[in-house]
């Protein structure tokens, strides 16, 4: 009943749960013969709009990967999932007043949780789009939102801990470190054309070119990459963009496995190195502590995504997580082992349909 008038208030959300139920269909077939082999969960997004990018950067539904994903979630525009509107999903007012976590989560398989655009362009000086830890002057980061979420009395077998395939960009005529003055736009790449926001397959492109004059340095403390440009000549600008690297994406699954998540989201895989442009990064699994071997690839392509599948073996293994115990709690759609998930396309179509819905309810609320 409490379920049923969540949803009234916000009645359209029934025309868009119709329409992904579609895609969600269409994509359930394809994911029920494959899949990772682990068991966590690997949330793809993919939004609809990245099919009319220009050039390398057009995401067509041939370029998806259904063995790199355990569930996907095609993203409508009209859903309103821009990046500014996702930054105040991670006001903790909101999650805390307006959205009783630990009842709620009841009703709900799986919760995704946006951890990302903690800072950008809007913050008028250079940030971390999404620091896995922070410093205490300004302590805002993903440990700090599943920290909090967790404290609320959210399960954590139910957090799904989202990672960002994107950085956030800043222009400065100061030397471009991080809290350097900024002009509060930043800039656009060449396929997502978005100020403040850059695909990392435009990021990794921009660094695998020797030529390109861009430098980066990795960040220990937050898990964040900052790369910079040269000084234009002209406009005497310093172009910078915070990231996600391989080394933070697998950084943030060990820390997801180590607080025993459901397992992780991507936004988006659609801007993933999904064509495998780029060179690999080689310091992927430095921070692990038991790699016996770089893990051997088939291919180039989506490298964020096959660290997350891959770093989620190494991390399980690392931290020798036993299997959790089913929760057989009221609503609970089965789900968990392999084997369930290959003969269960059904329920793959309703956990991304209920992550969908709560992704929608957020930002209904947050507004
Ligand atoms: C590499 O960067 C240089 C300098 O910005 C540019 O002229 C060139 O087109 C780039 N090459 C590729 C393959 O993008």
């Amino acid at each position: 009943m409490r379920q049923r008038k969540v949803w009234g208030e916000a009645p359209q959300l029934w025309l868009l749960l119709l329409l992904a139920s579609v895609s969600c269909t269409l994509w359930a077939s394809v994911t029920a013969r494959t899949g990772p082999s682990h068991d966590k969960v690997v949330v793809c997004y993919i939004s609809t709009w990245a099919v009319y990018r220009p050039e390398q950067g057009a995401y067509a539904i041939d370029n998806f990967d259904p063995n790199l994903c355990t569930h996907v979630v095609y993203a409508f525009a009209g859903l309103d999932i821009t990046q500014a509107s996702i930054k105040s999903l991670a006001a903790n007012n909101v999650i805390c007043q307006v959205y009783n976590v630990q009842t709620r989560s009841g009703y709900l398989d799986y919760l995704h949780i946006m951890c990302y655009a903690y800072h950008g362009s809007w913050d008028q000086k250079v940030g971390y789009n999404s620091p896995l830890a922070a410093p205490a002057e300004d302590p805002f980061s993903v440990k700090f939102t599943i920290d909090y979420l967790l404290k609320l009395g959210a399960p954590p077998s139910k957090l799904v801990l989202g990672l960002p395939f994107y950085g956030r960009t800043f222009k400065t005529v100061s030397e471009g470190n991080l809290n350097d003055g900024s002009d509060g736009v930043g800039f656009r790449g060449p396929y997502t054309r978005e100020d403040g926001f850059l695909g990392y397959n435009e990021i990794c492109n921009v660094l695998s070119n020797k030529t390109s004059g861009w430098t980066k340095q990795w960040d220990p403390q937050t898990s964040q990459v900052l790369a910079r440009s040269e000084r234009n000549v002209f406009t005497q600008d310093v172009s910078v963009v915070t990231f996600d690297s391989s080394r933070s994406i697998a950084n943030k699954v060990l820390y997801a496995m180590s607080k025993r998540l459901a397992g992780v989201m991507v936004w988006s895989v659609d801007t993933d190195d999904f064509l495998g442009n780029c060179e690999l990064d080689g310091d992927t699994f430095e921070d692990f502590k038991v790699v016996s071997s770089a893990p051997r690839r088939l291919s180039q392509s989506y490298p964020l995504l096959r660290t997350i599948n891959e770093a989620t073996v190494l991390a399980l293994e690392q931290l020798a997580v036993p299997e959790p115990v089913p929760d057989d709690s009221e609503n609970e759609i089965p789900h968990g082992s392999i084997a369930d998930r290959k003969n269960a396309a059904a329920s793959i179509v309703s956990l991304s349909l209920t992550a969908t819905a709560l992704f929608m309810l957020l930002h209904s609320l947050a507004h």
